[in-house]
């Protein structure tokens, strides 16, 4: 495939999108990596581009990265830019509104794609219209290679796969976990709460959500049951992890296109607690967030007098921000197998900018190599199933520490 880019980061302009071409900056020479960035003001677009190159060391020049102008608003632009790269990063949300033209143009054009989404309603969608197109044509579409939901699935998979016979439960934990919360994961939330209300209860009573067509069901519950327990592997309280609605659909795509070859497993994913006052006060202050952004006139009020701004972040500070989980997986004969992830920075916004580039930097420079390619050719994949022992190996590289125990 002869293109004139390596890798276009679509949204440069946004809070992740900036951080993402950031990362890709500061982390390859101008010779090694082809890159481009696009966004749908030009202004705009060399503004970002030019804050990003003053943040970053100086190897990388303006004239070294490509300029392109595409909005989500004209699929003719979109082609342009799609067409001219191998790998496109899409970071415009929501994906339910933004996202659908990019993966059209993707999937006619041949163009690789990931993005950070944790719009589980929206790639399901685009499973249905364009998992068969993919395949044939060969080309590998995976959302969701953020920390929704790189963390959870690479661990769950290392976990089950370190089984010596086939896995009966996987559970993965945040242990901890510090960092801010950009306006544009605020505005895909609420985008959820605007769905009607059926695909909305569709998704949070449907663990298999994700599945192909016919793929197995069994025993997942939607949440974990109690939801307060003492987990004795990790030796801490449980509580349900609001996030598990975004994660554990993708965990399970994972499991059944890999045929359940690691076990027919069920999948919990919790939250741990220090003990049970925080747990109290975890569980209320989900209940509080779900009804603040769950009703139309709080959820107006909240978008309107306190979220923060287009572009910017709560609690966007430098200090202390890192993410740990561990996935504990369970055998038939009882044995247990541990999985720990330690990411040292900010989840959503200096993990999240890492986990999709080096997903991106697979395609560009290993896609040969990545499993998915070789098992499945195409399709809406998943972080997992695309890229398994590649990723792991990039990220171990890159500081975050992903080991099995
Ligand atoms: N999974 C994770 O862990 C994770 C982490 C971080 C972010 N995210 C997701 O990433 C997405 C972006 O978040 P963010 O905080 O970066 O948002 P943001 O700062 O508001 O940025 C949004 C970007 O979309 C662009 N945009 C909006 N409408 C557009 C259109 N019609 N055509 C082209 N571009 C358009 C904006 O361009 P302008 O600047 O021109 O307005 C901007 O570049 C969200 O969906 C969020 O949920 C996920």
């Amino acid at each position: 495939m002869d293109r004139k880019w390596d890798i276009v980061v679509y949204g440069v302009t946004g809070y992740t999108g900036s951080r993402i071409t950031k990362y890709l900056v500061e982390n390859n020479s101008p010779s090694g990596l082809r890159l481009a960035v696009a966004g749908r003001s030009l202004k705009k677009v060399e503004a970002s581009l030019q804050t990003v190159l003053d943040a970053s060391s100086g190897r990388w020049k303006k004239e070294d990265i490509g300029i392109m102008v595409a909005t989500s608003d004209s699929q003719e632009s979109i082609n342009t830019m799609v067409f001219q790269t191998r790998v496109i990063i899409a970071a415009v949300g929501p994906y339910a509104i933004h996202g659908t033209p990019v993966v059209d143009a993707c999937v006619r054009h041949g163009t690789d794609y990931v993005d950070v989404t944790g719009e589980v309603w929206w790639i399901r969608q685009i499973i249905d219209r364009y998992h068969d197109a993919a395949r044939k044509s060969q080309v590998v579409v995976v959302p969701a290679c953020g920390f929704d939901s790189v963390p959870s699935d690479l661990t769950a998979y290392l976990a089950a796969r370190a089984c010596s016979s086939p896995a009966v439960s996987v559970n993965v934990s945040v242990l901890s976990a510090v960092g801010g919360v950009s306006r544009g994961t605020l505005d895909s939330i609420m985008n959820f709460s605007e769905y009607p209300l059926s695909g909305q209860l569709d998704l949070v009573r449907n663990p298999f959500y994700l599945n192909p067509q016919g793929g197995l069901t069994g025993k997942d519950k939607p949440f974990p049951f109690p939801l307060l327990f003492f987990s004795w592997d990790l030796g801490r309280w449980q509580i349900p992890n609001i996030m598990a609605l975004a994660n554990a659909p993708v965990v399970r795509r994972t499991n059944a296109l890999l045929g359940h070859s690691l076990g027919r497993y069920v999948y919990s994913e919790t939250m741990s607690v220090p003990n049970l006052f925080a747990a109290l006060i975890a569980l209320s202050a989900m209940f509080w967030m779900t009804l603040l952004l769950g009703f139309p006139p709080t959820r107006w009020f909240f978008r309107r007098y306190l979220a923060p701004a287009p572009g910017t972040a709560y609690f966007a500070t430098k200090d202390g921000l890192h993410v740990k989980i561990a996935a504990v997986a369970t055998d038939v004969s009882g044995k247990k197998s541990k999985v720990t992830f330690d990411g040292p920075g900010d989840p959503g916004y200096s993990e999240t900018p890492k986990y999709v580039a080096e997903c991106a930097l697979a395609l560009v420079f290993q896609r040969s190599e990545l499993p998915g390619v070789k098992q499945f050719g195409g399709g809406i994949l998943t972080p997992a199933s695309t890229f398994g022992d590649v990723l792991v190996k990039r990220l171990n590289d890159a500081g975050t520490k992903i080991t099995v125990q």
